[in-house]
């Protein structure tokens, strides 16, 4: 039997070129498993319960985003949360048998009431508190052998086999397999400041940019800044639009910064190699893009056909946990 693996991202907005090597290696694994994707919409409210009000437009462009990017519907299933409600009740019951002292020493939840307190917004909430136990139930309402995350969801991994481990003594079963996090090897595209690509930084480089944006978008990147001229001699290894060349461009990455190191290029010269390249890469992406936007329905059908896969993998499980919990 293929093996399922699990992950899910919030609908936060647009996906940017930084997060790509994380949905290239989900596109990776779907070839090797059963691959169970989903838009973690619930959990987008935990933090956003005051401001939901994109949650559902911003829940479809990911999922475009995710398309167009590549991965398949075929292999495994991809959906919305809030679609399959067997995360809801599996949440219910392991919120049952979780120690609240379980919840309160994940790492992250202190720190986040104290960076949302610090803007003025109070997430001490229930909910909030519970969100590692829902995420708990999001792999394991699937038996997920394994879950694609990046170190920071490391804590929420190790408290769902807490969960398994629980749930299967407490109840006698061994519905719950000890699920793993598996770390790929994400590779860090810097943003156009050469700073860490957010879009909080307003340094990032959207999937869905046009052919305009993104040549705007390269024209604007950090170069050496000792150049002023052609042929001063440059310093690529500063320079992000070198870091990009070894991304879209490696054949020619080492011939470029050599001429460079020489002032036998200029930075005009160099950057409108990369924004060709960049515009090469993206051309399919927005080829897809222009499809699932404009073929009415089409994300919506995706989304229920999934769901609809989702729901048929998780009846089975909470079939077997109301079983193995006499209810
Ligand atoms: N908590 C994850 C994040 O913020 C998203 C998420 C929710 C998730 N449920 C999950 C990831 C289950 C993997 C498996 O990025
Ligand atoms: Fe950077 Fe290219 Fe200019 Fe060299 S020529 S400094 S690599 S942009």
């Amino acid at each position: 039997m293929t093996k399922t693996l699990l992950s899910g991202m919030r609908p936060t907005g647009r996906l940017h070129l930084g997060h790509y090597s994380v949905v290239e290696n989900w596109i990776e694994l779907q070839k090797e498993y059963q691959c169970y994707y989903f838009i973690a919409d619930w959990h987008a409210v935990s933090t956003a319960f005051d401001d939901t009000a994109t949650i559902r437009a911003n829940s479809r462009e990911l999922t475009i985003d995710w398309l167009s990017a590549g991965l398949s519907p075929d292999r495994g299933a991809i959906f919305r949360q809030s679609d399959v409600k067997e995360h809801a009740e599996l949440h219910l019951l392991f919120s049952m048998i979780t120690p609240l002292s379980w919840l309160e020493r994940v790492p992250t939840y202190k720190d986040q009431i104290v960076q949302f307190g610090a803007q003025g917004k109070d997430i001490a909430t229930y909910g909030f508190l519970g969100y590692p136990l829902l995420q708990a139930a999001d792999i394991l309402v699937y038996r997920a052998f394994g879950v694609p995350v990046g170190e920071d969801q490391i804590p929420h991994i190790e408290l769902t086999r807490e969960v398994a481990r629980r749930f299967n003594h407490m109840y006698k079963t061994d519905v719950f397999p000890e699920p793993q996090a598996l770390m790929p090897k994400i590779k860090n595209l810097p943003g156009i400041d050469n700073r860490k690509m957010s879009k909080s930084y307003a340094n990032d480089i959207s999937l869905s940019a046009t052919e305009g944006e993104v040549k705007a978008r390269v024209q604007q990147m950090v170069t050496d800044p000792a150049r002023i001229h052609k042929t001063d001699p440059g310093h690529p290894d500063i320079c992000t639009v070198h870091t990009y060349h070894g991304f879209y461009n490696q054949e020619a990455q080492g011939s470029i910064a050599e001429a460079c190191k020489k002032g036998e290029i200029g930075c005009g010269e160099c950057k409108k190699c990369l924004t060709a390249k960049l515009n090469e890469f993206l051309a399919p992406i927005r080829e897809r893009r222009q499809e699932l936007e404009t073929i009415p329905g089409l994300v919506e059908d995706i989304l229920a056909e999934g769901a609809s896969k989702a729901r048929m993998a998780a009846s089975e499980t909470m079939a077997r946990v109301r079983e193995a919990m006499k209810i």
